[in-house]
């Protein structure tokens, strides 16, 4: 396998080198064997070269099987970083990569663990129910990607995004929710704002007809300023949300957070063949990096993610989450899960234990 690695900033090196560990426990065990290749990106590619992403990290990418990444980022009032123009910034090496690698759908899922259910902020009723939802975000395209200028005419200032979808660019996404549902609960809920928006519309009509390949899967549609509140009323109802780029990264960060862990959340985003960029849901969480208590555990199920979306072993992808919730059965928490009569541990002790538990 060729891992391509973004360490990236903050925590990024710290729990990369952790799911490396796992990784590696999982290679020697199971006879597969990995070559690793830093990629510089963000904070740390600035830093060198002037720039978030250079063309040779792309070309770097772009000949790995997969990507695994920590974060990337830093303190947005004190960093450096962000006293450059926005396309400078950390931020803009995420989504030139993301365009250059055609990385168009986005799975953020979002899961409430059995052990972590004191730390879900619902209401004792919602998180007795539990819920295991991923969230598919189309990731090229929408307000991210469209014209965008800020003009002057007579002494007004007006500002412009566009938010523009094909039917390709929602059918290529579409295919991808619905065969992930037809993995997992077989429901997708498909999330626009087709009261007010075109765009929307056309994301209704391109979703409707990819759901007539898939018969076995339950297709609904929600608003999504109500599928903003059914998130916190309800979070079980759902098994697959599909939803465009905005949407998505609002509903993304709700989602994770009603699981009140963000740290144990992974997420990858594909383009149409098996490549895949794979990372923590997290950020780079500068106010704790390089003091070993970050939680590893988002970027070690990613690089389970990865095994199984861009190897097909998901028996070892398996063998990771089960290693995963064996630590949190026998009561090991790092800083941000710890909770009254639990083991705290380290970053490293953390990325240790799941090692050993394979
Ligand atoms: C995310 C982040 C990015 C996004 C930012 C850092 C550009 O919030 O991955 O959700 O908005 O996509
Ligand atoms: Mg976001």
């Amino acid at each position: 396998m060729k891992i391509g690695v973004i360490s990236g900033d903050g925590i990024g090196p710290e729990v990369v080198r952790e799911a490396k560990k796992v990784l590696d426990a999982s290679a020697s065990k199971n006879g597969y064997s990995i070559d690793y290749t830093e990629i510089l990106m963000g904070g740390c590619s600035i830093d060198r070269y002037g720039v978030p992403l250079t063309d040779e990290a792309i070309n770097a990418a772009k000949a790995s099987d997969a990507v695994l990444m920590g974060s990337i980022g830093g303190n947005t009032s004190t960093s450096p970083w962000y006293k450059l123009p926005p396309d400078k910034r950390p931020e803009a090496g995420l989504l030139g990569i993301r365009k250059a690698l055609n990385l168009f759908a986005n799975l953020r899922p979002s899961v409430l663990y059995d052990e972590l259910k004191s730390a879900c902020p619902l209401s004792e009723k919602t998180a007795q129910k539990g819920f295991d939802l991923i969230i598919v975000r189309e990731l090229t395209g929408g307000l991210y990607f469209g014209t965008r200028y800020t003009e002057e005419k007579d002494g007004v200032t007006t500002a412009v995004d566009t938010l523009t979808y094909s039917e390709e660019e929602i059918r290529r996404c579409a295919v991808k929710a619905f065969e992930i549902a037809s993995k997992r609960r077989k429901k997708v809920t498909s999330v626009d704002k087709a009261n007010v928006l075109d765009s929307s519309r056309l994301w209704r009509k391109v979703t409707e007809e990819v759901a007539r390949d898939y018969p076995d899967v339950k297709l609904s549609h929600m608003l999504v300023d109500n599928a903003a509140m059914q998130l916190v009323k309800d979070p079980s109802q759902f098994d697959v949300v599909f939803t465009e780029n905005m949407f998505g990264d609002i509903l993304s960060d709700e989602a994770a957070e009603i699981t009140g862990s963000i740290g144990m959340l992974s997420s990858a985003s594909l383009n149409e063949t098996k490549f895949g960029l794979y990372e923590p849901s997290g950020g780079s969480a500068p106010d704790i990096a390089g003091q070993n208590i970050a939680n590893p555990i988002a970027t070690i199920l990613s690089a389970a993610m990865m095994l199984r979306f861009s190897f097909d072993r998901d028996r070892e992808a398996s063998d990771i989450e089960n290693a995963v919730k064996m630590v949190l059965k026998e009561g090991y928490r790092t800083t941000d899960i710890m909770s009254e009569g639990m083991k705290r541990v380290n970053t490293d002790e953390m990325g240790t234990l799941i090692a050993e538990r394979l």
